[in-house]
């Protein structure tokens, strides 16, 4: 038996423009994403069975949150993180006929919140996408995948999967998977407002299609006011251009985020939105100490847990490289 480990870090939409809804069910996006450090800890673990079925590579799949099990987590192929490893196994099975696997058990130790907004699930996918790429190629003597191709192969999973694999700060456009890196400046310091019950991310993309045929709602699909911000690496500037296009579907479906928003403000926060399709609320800070000040205020919210963080951060990061 092996054991390999990576951290999966998380993210905030700095911009996250909604377009058109698609034939394929999915918006055209422009977004620009930032990895953040709240991150989770994924662990394959090989073991000494080898199977040929795709379908049998993975034997188990668990998630835990401070020493407890997550029971909004599926433990099966729901998991995105099972279906990356499968993913992977078929992608050296094209490649190499007659090839077997070592069967993998998932274990995820989760900080990021789950139904969150902060894209964990794709977190742990493309940590195990990395970490599969490896324990496979090591297993048949032949080169990874690399890159390129798991890009490819996160895009298949879902819309925010290929960005969790890059990190850093990216503009995201098409479903959100075609990605551009681009230039920024500074660190930016961020209390995130956790809630205790997650949202659905096609529910949010429904409720704003819903909002949109009833009343104007423009798509902002422009970042040159965010993308000039980050190049000053100025956190004041960048507050006042941090927008999100779902956040009005966001509080249409849970109104108790409007006190969470305002709470930062009054806390002091320089701009406060709901990150992704929510409900987590990200409140961008000065500095370090001024994110504390912050999170000191907001301590004692009801329904809300607060967590301080920073960005940008890497994606994935295979632990012992
Ligand atoms: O790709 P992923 O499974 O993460 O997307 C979840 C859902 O979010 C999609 O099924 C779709 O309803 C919505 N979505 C969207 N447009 C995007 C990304 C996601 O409508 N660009």
């Amino acid at each position: 038996m092996s054991i390999w480990r990576a951290t999966a870090h998380s993210k905030v939409n700095l911009h996250l423009g909604v377009g058109d809804a698609r034939e394929d069910g999915y918006h055209e996006l422009v977004t620009v994403f930032q990895g953040l450090n709240i991150a989770d800890d994924v662990t394959l673990r090989v073991q000494d069975t080898y199977v040929a079925e795709i379908a049998e590579v993975v034997q188990s799949c668990r998630a835990e949150a401070a020493g407890q099990r997550m029971l909004d987590v599926p433990e099966d192929r729901r998991n995105l993180a099972w279906r990356a490893v499968e993913a992977v196994a078929a992608a050296y099975a094209q490649k190499h006929a007659g090839a077997d696997f070592p069967v993998v058990d998932i274990h995820m130790n989760k900080r990021i919140p789950a139904a969150g907004g902060m894209a964990g699930g794709s977190a742990d996918a493309a940590a195990s996408l990395v970490l599969a790429d490896r324990i496979y190629a090591q297993h048949l003597q032949v080169a990874e995948l690399g890159m390129s191709t798991l890009t490819q192969l996160a895009a298949g999973l879902g819309a925010d999967v290929p960005f969790m694999l890059h990190g850093n700060t990216m503009l995201g456009t098409g479903r959100g998977d075609e990605l551009t890196s681009l230039m920024a400046r500074g660190n930016y310091h961020w209390v995130m407002a956790l809630s205790n019950k997650g949202l659905s991310t096609p529910e949010v993309f429904h409720k704003l299609d819903e909002l949109r045929a009833k009343e104007e709602l423009h798509a902002h699909l422009d970042i040159t006011e965010v993308s000039q911000a980050l190049l000053s690496g100025d956190p004041h500037r960048l507050a006042g251009t941090l927008h999100n296009d779902l956040q009005p579907a966001a509080l249409s479906l849970r109104p108790d985020l409007r006190t969470a928003l305002l709470a930062g403000e009054r806390a002091g926060a320089l701009a406060g939105i709901v990150s992704g399709s929510g409900p987590t609320i990200a409140l961008l800070c000065a500095d370090e100490e001024h994110a504390l000040e912050v999170s000191g205020e907001l301590v004692g919210l009801h329904g809300v847990r607060v967590v301080h963080t920073s960005g940008p951060a890497p994606g994935v990061e295979v632990v012992g490289d």
